[in-house]
């Protein structure tokens, strides 16, 4: 591909979970020639990037996000003849590749762990974080140096490594131990991995827990929150560090080596201010790290307004805003947006919504379909987090991970073996082949959308100014910066399930909309919207 610094500032991502997105050998788990299979669907969807989920060799305990080697593909995916086909492909038909760097922990089961934990002469001994062993509880265990919880075992994230009488970390579960990042052999050892992927063409990186990288130097214990999602404490000392840039800023310099590669970092938590900052302004940083704010506001014009404002006043001068709905941790948005009667039509609102802020969108596979996920049974349970908390539904990661809806034949086209996840009820209608037949269907939606927005730049790259401050309508225009027109687009976005009344500031003609037909032209002035409209206009 040509070389195009700013390109992920116009592309629309699209994140996949190999695991779910195409099954090409039966086996009932999805694989990179499935994806591979499926790349003329996602060019004709109109999606500029892909990011696929971890599909390195792993023992599969966090389902990928435990990598037993960072160069070679896990079988179960293919290999890496089947990685280069894919980005060979999806580069012919114009589409970027990122891959999922899990950088914080390896698999218990990675070379280098086994090393390391053999003996504390062995030289990998120091690439991950040890406390010897000191004191026991009456019951034999060894009493941890803090309150550090493992998020997906919900106990004390120290586990024991008898070969050497010590402590190793694990703040996820124990087969994820946690790299030592102040040794500068680890930092050097990743910036290395991000050059063979670049070489073999990979346009990108997701950063899994980015800001998890560095820990307290002095291990001091969390203190108190009331978030039970945050396991009851404020993770001030086991993630955000301020250590973290420095170790980010190594990275980037990998990925600046080649000009248009990208880093889009995951940060631990929900605060839209420490995702501001991992953003490198003047390009010492991400290009992008996730804002997580909108997984978690209500159907709310309002709030999200206030979201996106507080999100565009948070990030530095230069930096790049970008907006996820849903990602493979979190209830898809349509289920908790969900409502009799108007779910697929708050659907069509959100992704509007997403598509045409100011800032570059995630897209999760399956939400052009207006899928919902669905909680599995119990013996259908596979994530390490579901298990540990059922029957409670607020924290398991199934729900959001079950098979891409294809066709109405079995398995929704998924698999021709039996599925690694059920798929969930209503496939049989909701699928790409009957939404592609349905002009109404939130297919037909998206892809009109994602069309539009790359015939008007400045649905990309435009100014944004917010229009009143009604709870229930979300209005803005994107305004050209260039350009003889300065084009203006306005959109309108009604979040209320009942009639309401707004006043046009200007005329123009419809672009999109869901009530209206494209081209329709509308005054100036008062008019009614409809329930759930989204109008996108001309401004003239
Ligand atoms: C964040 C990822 O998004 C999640 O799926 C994973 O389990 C943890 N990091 C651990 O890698």
């Amino acid at each position: 591909m040509s070389l195009d610094r700013d390109w992920w500032k116009r592309a629309v991502f699209y994140q996949i979970y190999p695991r779910s997105f195409m099954d090409s050998d039966g086996d009932g788990v999805g694989d990179l020639p499935g994806i591979r299979s499926r790349l003329p669907y996602l060019a004709a969807l109109g999606v500029d990037a892909l990011w696929i989920s971890p599909f390195f060799k792993s023992p599969m305990k966090d389902f990928g996000y435990d990598v037993a080697d960072y160069r070679d593909v896990d079988p179960l995916f293919g290999s890496l003849d089947d990685c280069r086909s894919l980005v060979d492909d999806a580069h012919g038909l114009g589409i970027r590749v990122l891959l999922d760097l899990v950088a914080n922990h390896t698999s218990d089961e990675h070379p280098w762990f086994v090393e390391a934990r053999s003996s504390r002469e062995h030289p990998r001994h120091g690439w991950y974080l040890w406390h010897p062993i000191g004191r026991r509880d009456p019951l034999g265990r060894p009493v941890p140096p803090n309150n550090w919880k493992s998020l997906f075992e919900l106990r004390s994230a120290w586990f024991e490594n008898a070969a050497t009488d010590e402590l190793y970390l694990g703040t996820f579960t124990r087969h994820q131990p946690e790299l030592d990042w102040r040794n500068p052999e680890v930092p050097a050892e990743f910036a290395e991995i991000l050059r063979f992927w670049f070489e073999l063409g990979i346009d990108g990186f997701r950063l899994d827990v980015a800001t998890a990288y560095f820990k307290d130097a002095e291990l001091r214990s969390n203190p108190f929150s009331w978030k039970p999602l945050d396991l009851f404490q404020r993770h001030l000392y086991d993630r955000n560090r301020p250590e973290v840039f420095g170790a980010l800023a190594e990275l980037r310099k990998a990925a600046d080596e080649r000009g248009d590669r990208v880093l889009v970092g995951e940060t631990h938590g929900r605060d839209p201010a420490l995702a501001a900052a991992c953003h490198g302004a003047r390009g010492e940083g991400l290009h992008m790290a996730f804002n997580f704010e909108f997984l978690f506001r209500p159907w709310s014009a309002k709030a999200f307004r206030e979201s996106a404002r507080a999100w565009y006043a948070a990030l530095p001068e230069g930096a790049w805003p970008n907006f996820t709905l849903s990602n493979h941790d979190q209830i898809r948005h349509a289920r908790r947006f969900r409502k009799a009667g108007f779910t697929d039509a708050r659907a069509k609102v959100a992704a509007a919504m997403l598509l045409t802020l100011r800032g570059s969108p995630f897209l999760y596979y399956g939400e052009e379909l207006g899928m919902l996920g669905a909680f599995p049974r119990r013996s259908d349970l596979r994530d390490p987090l579901g298990i540990a908390t059922w029957p409670l539904r607020a924290y398991g990661r199934d729900p959001e991970r079950t098979p891409m809806q294809w066709d109405s034949s079995a398995n929704a086209g998924f698999t021709e073996g039996k599925p690694w996840l059920p798929p969930e009820p209503g496939w049989r209608t909701r699928n790409v082949e009957a939404e592609e037949r349905d002009p109404e269907s939130v297919l037909s939606f998206y892809k009109a959308l994602l069309a539009l927005r790359r015939s008007r730049p400045e649905l990309a790259l435009g100014s944004l100014a917010f229009v009143g401050e009604d709870p229930d309508l979300l209005v803005y225009e994107r305004r050209g910066e260039e350009g003889p027109g300065k084009a203006r687009v306005l959109v309108v976005l009604n979040f209320a399930s009942r009639r309401r009344n707004f006043t046009l500031p200007s005329g123009g003609s419809v672009l999109l909309g869901t009530h209206r037909k494209a081209g329709a032209r509308i005054l100036a002035g008062s008019m009614e919207l409809s329930p759930c409209e989204v109008l996108l206009l001309a401004v003239d």
